[in-house]
């Protein structure tokens, strides 16, 4: 069928457009028997940003639309959403590049996680896994007050994954998840990348046991979505892949980090 909305509209056209039309997921379960998509018409300037739609939809339009939000800043990772089928922070999302030749934006919660209303959803299986992997760093009974001297290799080693904002952009993405497996995830996976290779950190080969095992690193299929998903751009699939093989040197990996520990507080001493 021709398309009369987008016929002739150039990119620079798009961007000189005055109005969105945003497309949201809605769902209520206290009315709703199944989520079913709301249009509406929101005005725009080339900086406004697909979060910038939604709170003028909730302030001006309909204030029962529901979202997590924030930062407005790309750090706390409340804000991740399915924009246009692909995950990402609708805070750092501009909306005059996210609408098609028609003007539409269309957005989403993000998917494989229950729906509690509208664009929010569940994080319970997210932060459970999250859990699992003992996030924490536990550093030696015997630690000196004074700072560890880490090098900068292995700072470089671990500064991505320092990153993360635990937005679950990943999480959602991944099809392991989709198929709900009991998999640790992404997420947590990369957290425990961060733990294991952190020098002051005493309990690798405990770490190693749970990211992997069965439900961690091996359950990955290499998927790459959580690349794709992530909006800090980190790369979770290197780091799980990091944790195959280290959990199959698993003796070896924690002799060397003993050896390591007795340089790092003799040099603190
Ligand atoms: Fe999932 Fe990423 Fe592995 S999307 S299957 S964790 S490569």
């Amino acid at each position: 069928m021709f398309d009369f909305l987008s016929f002739g509209k150039t990119p620079e056209m798009i961007k000189k457009r005055k109005t969105a039309f945003v497309r949201v997921q809605r769902f209520n379960p206290d009315e709703d028997e199944k989520p079913y998509i709301q249009e509406f018409e929101v005005p725009m300037t080339p900086e406004t940003t697909v979060l910038d739609a939604l709170q003028y939809v909730k302030t001006e339009l309909d204030g029962s639309l529901t979202f997590r939000k924030s930062c407005r800043h790309a750090i706390c990772g409340s804000c991740a959403m399915n924009v246009n089928g692909s995950n990402d922070l609708v805070c750092h999302r501009n909306l005059p590049e996210s609408l098609d030749k028609t003007g539409v934006v269309t957005i989403k919660p993000l998917p494989y996680l229950p729906v509690i209303k509208d664009l929010v959803v569940d994080r319970t299986s997210f932060w459970e896994q999250y859990k699992r992997v003992k996030p924490w760093l536990v550093p030696p009974e015997d630690a000196p007050e004074k700072e560890f001297r880490v090098s900068p290799e292995e700072v470089a080693a671990i500064n991505s994954a320092e990153t993360c904002i635990m937005c679950g952009a990943c999480y959602s993405s991944c099809q392991v998840i989709a198929m709900g497996k009991d998999y640790i995830g992404p997420h947590a996976l990369l957290k425990s990348f961060l733990r294991v290779m952190d020098p002051r950190d005493t309990i690798p080969g405990e770490r190693l046991d749970i990211s992997g095992g069965e439900d961690g690193a091996y359950r990955c299929h290499t998927i790459f979505n959580c690349i794709d998903a992530c909006p800090k751009n980190l790369n979770p699939t290197e780091a799980i892949e990091t944790l195959r093989k280290l959990a199959q040197r698993r003796i070896a990996f924690e002799e060397e980090r003993a050896e390591r520990q007795k340089t790092l507080t003799e040099a603190a001493d």
